[in-house]
Formats: C-alpha cells, sequence, structure tokens
C-alpha cells in the first residue's frame, strides 16, 4: 500500500503555541557555567558575562522561554546566594550534580539578562523541596514587585530598579523524587499552600505551574487535578526516552539498529502518555483551562566516555533529531492541551542543541530539527489524516512515518516529516484538502550512518541541506514526497491566500 497523508488545510482551529518550543537550562555539568556565563573577564567574547555565539545561535530558534535553576538543583537553590556582589556571593555544593563547588555567580540578574538577550520568557522553578514559602514568595516580590518594598528596593540597591517580567513560575520540580520525595496527596497540600505567596504585583500575571507526573504515574496527575486542579495554570510531565534501563541506557553515539528502534519506539510513548494524562485532565477541566507543560523531555544516554558522570555530557546523532522531530510532532498533535514544553537540556547536558568546547561551539542535529520546526510556532495546527506502512525491528513495528502540517499569518502552509525507516527510501502521497498550493521548497536532514553527528573537527556532518531533485513533487491538490531512509524534513507551500 502506498503511505497516504491528507492535509485538510480548511479545518485549523488550534494555534500551537510557541511555547512548546521551549528550552531548560540547569545548573548542572556545563550547561550554566561554559554553556553560557564564561563571566565578563574571560577571552571567549562576551556580554556582560554571558557568551554571545551560544545566544547568536539559540535566537536563530526564537527560543520562546527558558526554564532555570533546575531540575533537581532547584530544590536545593536557595536565590538570595546568587544576588549582590558576585565576589561576595556564598558557595554551595551542588550535591545533584557532581558534587561541585557553585559560586552562585549566574544568579536570577545574570538570568533574566540571558532572558533578555534571548528574547526569550523566563520560566523560574522554585524550591519546595529544601526552601520555605517565605523565600519563594519574597523571590517573587524580588523580581516583580514595582517597590517600594523590601525585596524590591534589595533588587534596585544590586542594580536593576525596574521589575522585571516573570511570567512562568514552577512550584516545585519533581516533587515525587529528588524534589522531596512527597506522596501526591501531600504535595497537592503543599502545592495549594506554596501558590497563594506567589503573588501577582503591579502588571505582572504569574502562570503558576504544579510538579506533574513522572511518566506513566497517572495516580499523580489524578490526585493533583482532583484536590488543586483549581489553585493552577499548567501541570507539568516528564518523561526521557532511554533505549536502554537506568543503570545501563546506552552509548549516544555506539548503537546498532535495534537500540535505534527501541529509542524511537521508547520516544513514540509520548503520545500514550500525553493522551492519559490528558484524560485525566479532561474529567476534572473539560475546558482544558489547565494545560499540560511537558517541562522535561528528550534523550538520556550513557555520558560520553570519560566525562564526569554528573554531568550529563552526551553525543546528539540522526538519532536525536528523529526523536525530537517525532516529539515536536507530537505535541502539535495535542496544543488544545500541551502549551508548552522545555527540551532537556539546552548547551552541553542530555539532549542538547549545543556543545561547547572552551571557546569552541558546535550546533547538534537536535538543534536544526527546532530550527526546521520553528515554521510552526503561533501557526494554526491542521488536522492530518496519516497512513503510514510499519518500520519492524524484529517482531516489533513502529509507523514509518509521522507528520505535522500548520497555516501561518501569510497562509503559508507548513508540513514537518520524520520518516524512521533506516534501511529504505519511501514515498509520501500528501493530498491537499481546501487549499491550493503555487509552489513548495524544503529541506531534508540524513545521514549515511544513524551514528552520524557533528564534532568539533566537522562541525557539519550532519545539517539540513535544499531538496534533490524529485524529493519533492507538486501537482495540483497532490504533493508526492520520496524521502530517503532516517530522515527529517520541513516544506513549506506557498498558497498565495
Ligand atoms: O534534566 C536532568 C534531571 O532530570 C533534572 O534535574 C531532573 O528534574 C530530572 O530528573
Amino acid at each position: 500500500m502506498t503511505n497516504t497523508l491528507t492535509i485538510n488545510a480548511d479545518q485549523g482551529t488550534q494555534t500551537i503555541d510557541p511555547h512548546i518550543y521551549g528550552h531548560f537550562a540547569e545548573h548542572l555539568g556545563r550547561c550554566i557555567y561554559e554553556g553560557f556565563w564564561v563571566g565578563e573577564d574571560s577571552d571567549i567574547p562576551n556580554t556582560r558575562g554571558i557568551r554571545n555565539d551560544v545566544v547568536e545561535a539559540l535566537k536563530r530558534l526564537n527560543i520562546p522561554n527558558l526554564r532555570w535553576p533546575g531540575g533537581c538543583f532547584g530544590d536545593e537553590y536557595h536565590w538570595k546566594d546568587g544576588v549582590g556582589p558576585r565576589e561576595g556571593r556564598a558557595s554551595i555544593v551542588n550535591t545533584h550534580w557532581g558534587s561541585v563547588t557553585e559560586n552562585n555567580h549566574f544568579g536570577t540578574h545574570e538570568f533574566f539578562d540571558l532572558c533578555e538577550l534571548l528574547g526569550a520568557a523566563p520560566y523560574i522553578c522554585g524550591n519546595v523541596g529544601s526552601g520555605t514559602v517565605q523565600e519563594m514568595s519574597e523571590w517573587v516580590e524580588y523580581c516583580t514587585h514595582t517597590g517600594p518594598s523590601p525585596m524590591a528596593d534589595w533588587r534596585a540597591r544590586n542594580g536593576r530598579k525596574e521589575p522585571w517580567e516573570l511570567p512562568f513560575f514552577g512550584v516545585g520540580n519533581e516533587s515525587w523524587g529528588c524534589g522531596g520525595n512527597m506522596r501526591p496527596e501531600y504535595y497537592a497540600d503543599e502545592y495549594r499552600r506554596y501558590q497563594t505567596y506567589v503573588r501577582h504585583y503591579g502588571g505582572n500575571k504569574i502562570f503558576k505551574i504544579a510538579c506533574g507526573a513522572n511518566s506513566a504515574d497517572y495516580e499523580w496527575t489524578e490526585v493533583l487535578m482532583r484536590r488543586a486542579g483549581g489553585h493552577m495554570d499548567g501541570l507539568s510531565l516528564h518523561f526521557y526516552t532511554i533505549p536502554g534501563v537506568w543503570k545501563k541506557k546506552g552509548s549516544a553515539t555506539q548503537f546498532d539498529q535495534a537500540e535505534y528502534f527501541a529509542t524511537l519506539q521508547n520516544a513514540l510513548k509520548m503520545e500514550e502518555f500525553i493522551q492519559r494524562h490528558g484524560g485525566i485532565m479532561d474529567r476534572y477541566d473539560p475546558k482544558k483551562r489547565v494545560a499540560l507543560i511537558v517541562d522535561e523531555w528528550g534523550t538520556w544516554f550513557d555520558v560520553e566516555p570519560g566525562t564526569n558522570p554528573g554531568f550529563l555530557y552526551q553525543q546528539n546523532t540522526l538519532r536525536d533529531a528523529l526523536v525530537a522531530g517525532l516529539t515536536l510532532n507530537i505535541f502539535n498533535a495535542h496544543c488544545d492541551r500541551v502549551r508548552m514544553a522545555n527540551i532537556a537540556q539546552t548547551v552541553n547536558v542530555l539532549q542538547a542543541m549545543i556543545l561547547t568546547d572552551g571557546a569552541k561551539m558546535i550546533l547538534t542535529p537536535t538543534y536544526h530539527v527546532f530550527e526546521m520546526w520553528k515554521v510552526h510556532q503561533g501557526a494554526t495546527m491542521l488536522p492530518l489524516h496519516l497512513w503510514s506502512e510499519d518500520y519492524a525491528h524484529e517482531d516489533k513495528q513502529i509507523p514509518a512515518w509521522s507528520a505535522s502540517a500548520s497555516k501561518d499569518g501569510a497562509g503559508r502552509i507548513h508540513l514537518t516529516v520524520c520518516h524512521t525507516n533506516p534501511s529504505q527510501s519511501a514515498t509520501l502521497s500528501t493530498q491537499l484538502r481546501g487549499v491550493k498550493a503555487a509552489s513548495v521548497s524544503g529541506r531534508i536532514m540524513t545521514a549515511d550512518a544513524l551514528n552520524t553527528h557533528n564534532t568539533f573537527d566537522n562541525a557539519e556532518a550532519l545539517a539540513p541541506r535544499e531538496l534533490n531533485e524529485g524529493e519533492a513533487r507538486l501537482e495540483g491538490e497532490r504533493l508526492t514526497l520520496t524521502l530517503p531512509p532516517a530522515s527529517v524534513a520541513v516544506f513549506t507551500l506557498e498558497t498565495g491566500a
């Protein structure tokens, strides 16, 4: 049978929230320090201590929001250690991540400065696990109160008179695990208490995000929605794609087809998690007021040999590109409920956009997927019907194709596609319903080997290329796509609308 896709170009009703394309930066390994922060005296070109090359590269993704300071680090972070003159800031031990000394040189002011440089909305995750209600409440006052107030006055003495805009605030992280090992009933009550003092000062309206479930923990979602749903704007979900088991996850670069298959099969579980958590949310919140915020997702492999096991530094291959493309297509399809997501993590940690080595920087295949997929940000999601043959490995199967389409403000239609089968090229016959397309253009990213990745010696081993002859043919209402094995692609249809 032929693979067929129908794009219902006249039936879109939902907007794909740009925040689905969000990022996460934790005080972990070389993400904040070296990845973003090099200090004002560094030889690496920087703006007020923040490296310019990384900011410029991320700006090309239209990065909508940045989550900080953790992760697990967040529930041990005491924000007052990270404000005021840097030489006077207290040092702490980062117990979660390598037990390294954290000198707190990157704190609240530096984070907001980074967000302003990126043009990204700040998303702060507050400390419930080891912090107090007062500490959380004063952090919000410090950031957003116009003054006079004790915290606003302190902020002004530290060099920032005007309040910042703080649109997103998380009340704890993984409170079922590193954030305090709480039961859902206990956390639900704690959430209600802490969030009470996360105030809206002046014109700053905070979107409050409760800590949500780990992967398939549906009881957590049930209890949180029942006991605290009315007090939250968003409920999070964390899910990492691991080909093996936690103790032996598998190498980021040395893998066979069985591990490639297992990785994509696991990544596709995101669909089921969103449907089932979303189903529970629907019972308590049928109007979908509360957003599902997938604020940690991505691949998690064994660290690169020879690197600190606590730093979670991993390489990033064509396989990661497929995981990113498949996941973003799933988020788009559920954009009525999934209104924000944050891949873990932006630089040098887990499924990163960017890897650095001192002054050197490379872009990963995952970066390129975010760049290709950014066309969907803020566009209207178009309902699809996809019939896909299977990509089978041994006795297991996953769909060979995944697709997502949207219509932007100028009437252009964007289509992102993943072709998972690594053994053969294939054709997807696409019918464009409800629109007349005048032309098609596009880009494809693929490579001969599944483990192709960019290195500091070969930074362009994997990057999108223009279409080759015959890869996209537009004839009337029919668009015929022929994609290489294991590839991701973006197509734009000009409609003249
Ligand atoms: O992203 C790495 C860690 O994974 C985060 O700190 C934590 O929230 C999760 O377990």
